[in-house]
């Protein structure tokens, strides 16, 4: 029996069963049958989570791309294998088949070998949602390079940070990007960065909004000049299953951004194994993710999990928002959108809008709604149940992260009956735990506690580049032998798993990771700012919106109020980008400390989400006469 396309939920529990009872043998049989690999592995698993080190499919040779495009061409040459829809929806939707694809790619490839880019260079992608995006990685993945992709809403200090962290030896990015009726000067952010990046050789430069922008002699190239003079052919490298693929930036509680690594079978195994059965994935569906590939999610189930599949992904490179609040919908209607997977605060977004903005619509082609990447409240659930599913499309809220690479507790739609708010079920070989806070782990149903993983799936980030310590320290110390997720989570009755929200200082706004301390660093720089601390509170839309407790400077004493918050948030916005900034910055005498100096942020939690009425024993705080004044004068 082939395991690959589970389809009732009986089957999912024999399944699952055996991809935790013999691992080995399960994953084993899933990527000899559904893959090409260039050499078989020695070895299936070898782990051990003290060191950390996992590895699966040792000594086994592949390309993904191998996977995702050559395969396909005896039977899909001619089948869409991306749909471009762009910003403006009067400009033409593109249909780039699998044949064009690999056409692309391959040229891609040659140009970035032409390029001196050799295998295990590290790249950094900053492109809007355009197909070059989709053929930079894929031709990074072909020919061994390591792609790292930086979302382009990010600012050049942040950029420059990403591209130093793992040595870029080039850029790929576009003279700017239409979003909505908004165009940005991308490659005027690149060059600002650059001026810090003294590893980059060259920048590719795709030709997008026709913007004015100056190109740098011997640095700066066009990328269509070179694409059309490149061979239209190229042999794609043979890459060991455990060479890393690419290099994703991800926020932590305190310090730089983490570099996670993504290694290739793996990866490629689960993100396939996951897209076919978690969006219940048949021949000629066509399948819109919204997220940006700057993104994990972007990563593996627009490009990866989707291509490896031969399905047909959507790349949508506008905004819910423009050209009006239906944009989504139109797109469904126009491309008869199968499965659509986005976030939970876009469709609170939507919701606050006019229903009429859904109804002009014909979503009648809809069989699967996903939702990802924060908790979906109730209200929003039901809105998407009703006004978009009308009842019948399962929604399959999957809980994952930017570590685990692939889709991780979720229910399969039309096998695991749904529950609003829960993702439900663990997916296949995946085996989680609840711990409490000395490290037991808390057996039974109806509990909660920390949610961590014990045993390696395949898709695991293999290590923080240039800090396997960090990695070790921030997933593999707090709970022992397991990997700690950072997330708190409970378990019902019937076993099903609710996310209930970090347990960190790691804040997730509008669906974006965010750390406190980056935040807060780019704040104190301020010259008028003394200290300051973040923390999150409810926002309709966003999920959580971020408050700023701010001590000032005795300069900063005497300068107008409004003048500052403004001034701190342009900073934000320069140091990491506008996804950071403050929905509220309240001055203050001072922080509440412990008497060892820690900033009580549990406290300030509850005063910023106006929950003052059990705020627990602060009597041993350093400084409690600070608490009561902060409370008065709350925003
Ligand atoms: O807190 C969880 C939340 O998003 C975190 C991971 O963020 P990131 O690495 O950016 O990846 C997002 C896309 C995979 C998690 O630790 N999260 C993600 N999905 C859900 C979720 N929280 C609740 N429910 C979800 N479905």
């Amino acid at each position: 029996m082939s395991n690959y396309h589970i389809k009732h939920l009986e089957e999912y529990f024999q399944v699952y069963r055996k991809s935790v009872q013999h691992p080995e043998a399960f994953w084993e049989e899933i990527a000899e049958e559904h893959f090409v690999w260039r050499s078989k592995w020695d070895r299936v698993l070898s782990w051990d989570f003290t060191k950390p080190e996992v590895k699966w499919f040792e000594g086994a040779e592949l390309n993904i791309t191998e996977n995702c495009l050559d395969r396909h061409l005896p039977t899909k040459r001619n089948s869409t294998a991306i749909i471009f829809e762009p910003n403006d929806p009067q400009e033409e939707a593109q249909h780039i088949t699998y044949g064009q694809l690999h056409e692309r790619v391959c040229r891609m490839a040659n140009v970035l070998k032409e390029s001196g880019i050799n295998k295990g260079d590290r790249v950094c992608v900053y492109l809007p949602m355009i197909p070059e995006l989709a053929y930079t990685v894929l031709a990074c993945a072909r020919i061994g390079a390591i792609h790292s992709v930086v979302f382009a809403g990010f600012s050049s200090n942040a950029l420059a940070a990403r591209i130093n962290d793992c040595d870029c030896k080039m850029v790929v990015t576009s003279d700017g990007s239409f979003r909505g009726n908004k165009i940005i000067d991308l490659k005027g952010i690149v060059d600002a960065a650059l001026e810090d990046c003294p590893g980059v050789e060259k920048v590719l430069v795709a030709k997008r909004t026709g913007g004015k922008i100056t190109m740098k002699k011997n640095r700066d190239y066009w990328l269509k000049p070179l694409l059309n003079d490149a061979y239209a052919d190229n042999d794609a490298e043979r890459m060991k299953a455990e060479d890393p693929l690419f290099i994703l930036y991800t926020s932590g509680s305190t310090g730089k951004p983490k570099g996670m690594v993504h290694t290739s079978g793996g990866y490629m195994v689960y993100t396939a194994y996951t897209f076919k059965n978690v969006f219940q994935y048949r021949e000629g569906d066509v399948y819109w993710c919204t997220a940006d590939i700057g993104w994990i999610t972007g990563h593996s189930y627009i490009i990866y999990g989707p291509l490896a599949n031969g399905a047909t992904t959507v790349m949508f490179e506008g905004v819910p928002s423009y050209p009006d609040y239906g944009r989504f919908w139109a797109v469904v209607e126009k491309h008869k959108v199968n499965q659509f997977y986005t976030a939970p605060t876009a469709i609170r977004a939507l919701a606050k809008e006019n229903l009429e903005y859904v109804e002009k619509y014909d979503l009648s082609s809809l069989k699967v709604l996903g939702s990802v990447g924060e908790p979906i409240n109730e209200e929003a659930w039901h809105w998407y149940n009703n006004n978009i599913g009308h009842g019948k499309s399962p929604i399959v809220d999957t809980w994952w992260q930017t570590e685990t690479g692939g889709i991780m507790i979720t229910p399969l739609p039309y096998v695991t009956p749904t529950t609003p708010t829960y993702a439900t079920l663990p997916f296949i070989g995946i085996q989680p735990a609840l711990m409490d806070e000395e490290g037991n782990e808390i057996m039974g149903i109806q509990v909660d506690g920390r949610l961590c993983i014990k045993f390696p799936w395949p898709s695991m980030a293999r290590t923080i580049w240039g800090d396997h310590e960090r990695y070790r320290d921030t997933y593999f110390t707090a709970y022992k032998n397991n990997y700690f997720t950072g997330d708190g989570a409970l378990r019902d009755e019937v076993g099903y798993y609710r996310i209930t929200g970090r347990v960190d200082d790691v804040i997730i706004v509008s669906g974006h990771n965010l750390g406190t301390a980056p935040i807060e660093d780019s704040i104190n720089e301020h010259p008028a700012v003394a200290e300051s601390a973040i923390v999150g509170f409810p926002h309709d839309i966003k999920g959580n919106a971020l408050y700023g407790f701010v001590i000032l400077k005795e300069i900063g004493e005497a300068r107008d109020r409004d003048n500052l918050r403004k001034e701190i948030n342009q900073q934000i916005t320069e140091h990491i980008g506008p996804i950071a900034k403050l929905d509220k910055i309240q001055f203050v005498p001072g922080l509440p400390k412990t008497r060892s100096g820690k900033i009580m942020r549990r406290i300030l939690r509850k005063i910023a989400s106006k929950d003052t009425e059990n705020l627990g024993d602060i009597s041993t705080l350093l400084n409690p006469e600070v608490v009561k004044e902060i409370m008065d004068n709350t925003l």
